[in-house]
Formats: C-alpha cells, structure tokens, sequence
C-alpha cells in the first residue's frame, strides 16, 4: 500500500499577501495551483480581523481556482452561506462554532459547496467522528489559529494518521488538509501520515519567487 495519496496540492494562503493587490498576488500563485486558501477571522473567535464575502465575491471575479474558505469565526450558521453565495467552492468551519454542525453541512452541500470541518490543536479527532463520513475535507490545524508565520506543531501528526485510519476503516473518502507552519522542511511528516492539501501561507508569499516556492513544497511532499 503506498504511504502516499498520489494528488497532493498546495493551497497557498492569502492572509500572507498583499491585500491592497490581492488579484495580482492569486494571479501569481495561479499557474502553480489548484486552489486558493481564504483565511476569514472575526476578532472574537480568533485575535484577529480579515475579510468577509465581499472580497470573497471579488476574488471569484479575479480567478478561477478552487476558494478554499476557512471560516475562523463564532458565528458560521449566519455566515456560512454567505461565502458560498459569494463564490467559495469550499467552506470549512470549526465545529464547536456551530449551533448544529451535521445541519449546517448539509445546507451548504445543498447550496452546492463543498464542506470541511476543522479541528485546533488542542481538540482531538473525537470532535468531529460524526461528521467525518459526509464531509469532503477535514483541516487538522498545525498551529493555534488566528496568524500566519507560526511554528509547525509536530506533536499533531499522530492526528493527521489517526483520521487517515479512520477513513480507511470507513470506507470514507475525505481530503485531509493540514494549515500552519507547512513548508518544505515540515510538510513531509505531514504527507507521510496522510495529509494531502497542504495550506502555505509565509512560505510561498513571503517568498520574491511564490511558484518556485509552491514547486518546493510540492516536490518535498511528493519526495515522500
Ligand atoms: C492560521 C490560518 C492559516 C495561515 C497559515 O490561522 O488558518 O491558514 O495563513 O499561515 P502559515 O502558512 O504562515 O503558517
Ligand atoms: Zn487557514
């Protein structure tokens, strides 16, 4: 059995661009990527502010990767939606946040999205089982979340094995997405137990060079 899925892809994060030349930044990464990370954090459910589904609405209009949204905030059973109106493709959502979590799924597979749920370090995989057999994505967190820039927490691997495990058992087919502190020299324990979207946000935009930076991080995973 290979140790490996053989589609692995690197969504670069934007938290990490310019966002007063954002459409020039995804413009950037675009010959190198399928997808495009969209961090939004509402000051409450984490220490930070980004944007909203008007500037999602703007970016669908300015690409067309797949919108990987990461909705950071208290409130996703108000939100949600929006940003699936607005163009995401994906919306993930931290469970706790979310009055009924496996209801709010199927709204926003209803809607036409595609659906993840997200686990901090600190929650174990425990959080989410219910949910695992109907969603399309489970994002392990490598970091706290709320700031790009962070160090990559190794002790998070055994989870990234324990939900690839989980899915062979069941017969599950969701992508397992890992976000924070991922770059060439972090991303292949994270391969190795069974991550296959890699979220990069310092590591390609703080590079001059960002698709020889999705190249390095790609050929580290795929070295696996
Ligand atoms: C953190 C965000 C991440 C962040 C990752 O809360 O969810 O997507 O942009 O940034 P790096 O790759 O710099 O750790
Ligand atoms: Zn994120």
């Amino acid at each position: 059995m290979p140790s490996t899925s053989d589609d692995l892809r690197v969504a670069p994060s934007i938290l990490s661009a310019d966002f007063a030349r954002l459409a020039e930044e995804i413009a950037d990464i675009a010959p190198a990527v399928p997808m495009v990370h969209v961090d939004v954090m509402d000051g409450h459910y984490v220490p930070n502010l980004t944007i909203g589904p008007p500037v999602v609405k703007w970016i669908r209009k300015a690409t067309d990767l797949f919108i990987d949204a990461h909705l950071m905030i208290e409130d996703p059973d108000t939100y949600a939606s929006q940003f699936v109106a607005a163009g995401a493709d994906s919306v993930t959502f931290h469970p706790e946040t979310s009055a009924d979590a496996g209801a709010l799924i199927d709204a926003l597979h209803e809607q036409g999205a595609q659906v993840g749920l997200a686990v901090k370090p600190k929650q174990p995989l425990d959080l989410v089982i219910d949910h695992l057999a109907s969603i399309d994505m489970l994002l392990v967190m490598t970091v706290e979340p709320g700031f790009g820039g962070q160090a990559f927490m190794p002790e998070m691997v055994p989870k990234i094995a324990a939900a690839r495990q989980w899915r062979q058992d069941h017969d599950a087919s969701f992508r397992i997405e890992v976000d924070g502190g991922i770059g060439p020299d972090t991303v292949g324990a994270t391969v190795m137990a069974g991550a296959d979207t890699f979220v990069a946000g310092s590591a390609v935009f703080d590079q001059p060079d960002r698709q020889r930076a999705i190249k390095e991080i790609l050929a580290a995973a795929e070295a696996r």
